[in-house]
């Protein structure tokens, strides 16, 4: 039996880390960032915020994390410095995220970001079927204060949730094992006070 071509995307799809250019064009962003819209979303809180980060400040994202842990009395070590100019100096596409949840309450804040991760999932699928990858981060001084801050969003309403680096594969990833879904899948049995 063929397969299905978007569960062939949806089962062949992985993280790549290491990207360089070509980056999404202006066509393939646009269809990147429509399959964010198309994430389930209780109450059309539409909690999603996004700040594209182009390739010639994508280097600064280091500059911050930096700042951000000496502010902080947590100065980064060098390795990690080292690490993260090694890897930002090829990426040519940065996406900050970024959770607005909902103002009035009504929504629990875990579901806008759960809505937030699963519009980024839609991302990396559409990357993938674009022939692109990428590689959502939580390093760099994501929790770090002042961070969030200086990418623009709004410390206060706004959740920073990291980086989603997109690009074109420097080498083609070898196979990774996924885990078998039947360790993570059991059949609800009620028990019998709720039997019909
Ligand atoms: C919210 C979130 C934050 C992440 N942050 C990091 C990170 O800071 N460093 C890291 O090595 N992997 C991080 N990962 C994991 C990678 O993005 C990636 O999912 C992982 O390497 C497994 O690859 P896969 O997506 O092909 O399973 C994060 C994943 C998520 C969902």
């Amino acid at each position: 039996m063929s397969m299905n071509p978007l569960l062939e995307v949806l089962l062949d799809r992985q993280s790549v880390k290491f990207v360089q250019a070509p980056g999404p064009d202006a066509v393939q962003l646009d269809l990147i960032l429509q399959a964010a819209m198309r994430a389930p979303d209780h109450g059309a809180v539409r909690p999603w915020r996004f700040k594209l980060i182009p390739r010639q400040h994508v280097p600064m994202l280091v500059d911050l994390a930096i700042q951000a842990g000496q502010a902080a009395g947590k100065p980064m070590p060098d390795f990690k410095i080292t690490k993260w100019r090694a890897w930002l100096a090829r990426v040519p596409l940065v996406i900050a995220i970024a959770c607005r949840p909902d103002p009035s309450g009504r929504i629990r804040e875990q579901e806008s970001l759960l809505s937030v991760g699963t519009a980024v999932m839609n991302m990396l699928n559409a990357a993938h079927a674009l022939g692109l990858a990428g590689f959502w981060s939580t390093g760099m001084g994501t929790y770090l204060d002042g961070v969030a801050e200086a990418l623009g969003f709004d410390a206060l309403d706004e959740r920073f949730m990291g980086y989603l680096a997109l690009g074109t594969p420097i080498e083609q990833p070898g196979p990774v094992i996924r885990p078998d879904y039947r360790e993570f899948v059991t059949e609800w049995q009620p028990s019998p006070e709720f039997s019909a």
